[in-house]
């Protein structure tokens, strides 16, 4: 099957799938955009709000439409499926969302899909891990937007505490998109400046409380968006415009999605978030980042979670 680069096509059209679509065409990345939801009519009245808006952005063809349309895609991003409900963690949403992903991805392999398969809705992790396993693709073209978002918004959250750009922050989360994650505290730095110095240099000596306190908050930001505005979307969509841009024009970013890891960190057999370099093969290889001890004992915990949420859905 021919892919067409200029064209992407998104399942599941809610609040992150519509964001997502929104977000896509203002950046003017594809040419054409396959909207697909299980309530049709959604996915229609969807292409054509986000269709009037063209004329302020730049000319592209989106349209709702069925999997025969979708075959060709360069891109498909996969937002199908229930949202965390308060007081609902991502894990408990597992079963639900795998049993759409054994509706959906059968369909794509039946039509011979060649692109890159973008996973975002959650259980993230494992549905992408579910995905890798029941997908035709080779494992290196599905991967999960994982802790991208996660990693957005540490490095917003640590840019507003130093009174910095959050761009010069470099900072990764690594492990599962949700309770287990993990900073990368060990080899976080503001343009080259170890944090704890730029810390200081800004007047914070308390790094231990600040560090629990931010990381915390980042752990938290779903739950406490889902607790006043239902769902979250705005941030996830510039998230997936981004790893789009990313495969799209072969850029070769390091970006932590969430990939399989095979031994590395002593992580064998999981798919969790690493930093790692995407291209328009998807995921090219994972970057071997510093960690000190206690952050690989965090990752490997992190992963046996997730290896033990998919043996329940095996
Ligand atoms: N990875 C992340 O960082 C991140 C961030 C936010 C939300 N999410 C996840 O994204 C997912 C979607 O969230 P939402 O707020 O858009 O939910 P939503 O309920 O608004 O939308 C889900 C859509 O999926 C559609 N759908 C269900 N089954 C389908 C199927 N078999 N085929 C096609 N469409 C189908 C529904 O009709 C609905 O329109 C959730 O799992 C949520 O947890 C992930």
């Amino acid at each position: 099957m021919n892919v067409n680069v200029r064209k992407v096509a998104i399942i599941g059209c809610g609040f992150v799938g519509s964001t997502c679509a929104y977000t896509l065409m203002q950046h003017g990345l594809f040419s054409e955009m396959v909207l697909l939801d299980a309530d049709r009519a959604r996915a229609e009245g969807e292409a054509m709000d986000i269709s009037h808006g063209l004329l302020f952005a730049k000319p592209m063809n989106i349209y709702a439409g069925d999997y025969d349309d979708l075959k060709d895609a360069a891109v498909v991003i996969i937002t199908a499926g229930a949202n965390q409900k308060p007081g609902e963690t991502r894990l408990d949403l597992v079963r639900k969302n795998a049993k759409i992903f054994r509706s959906i991805i059968p369909e794509l392999n039946a039509r011979g899909f060649a692109g890159i398969l973008l996973i975002v809705a959650n259980p993230v992790d494992i549905l992408t891990r579910l995905t890798q396993q029941i997908s035709d693709l080779p494992e290196e073209r599905v991967f999960g937007s994982g802790t991208v978002l996660d990693t957005a918004r540490l490095k917003y959250l640590l840019g507003e505490h130093l009174s910095v750009d959050s761009r010069s922050v470099h900072t990764f989360i690594i492990g599962e998109h949700g309770d287990s994650e993990i900073p990368v505290w060990s080899s976080s730095n503001v343009s080259g400046v170890p944090l704890h110095d730029f810390c200081e240099m800004r007047g914070f000596y308390d790094h231990d409380g600040a560090m629990e306190k931010i990381g915390e908050s980042v752990k938290n930001s779903a739950y406490e968006i889902i607790e006043r505005k239902k769902a979250t979307y705005y941030g996830i969509g510039m998230a997936v415009q981004r790893i789009c841009e990313a495969v799209v024009r072969d850029e070769k970013s390091i970006l932590p999605v969430s990939t399989a890891l095979h031994g590395e960190f002593g992580v064998d057999g999981v798919t969790l978030s690493i930093p790692a370099i995407v291209g328009s093969d998807g995921v090219e290889r994972i970057v071997p980042i510093a960690l000190n001890e206690r952050e690989k004992e965090l990752l490997q915990t992190s992963a046996e979670l997730l290896k033990k949420t998919m043996r329940e859905i095996e």
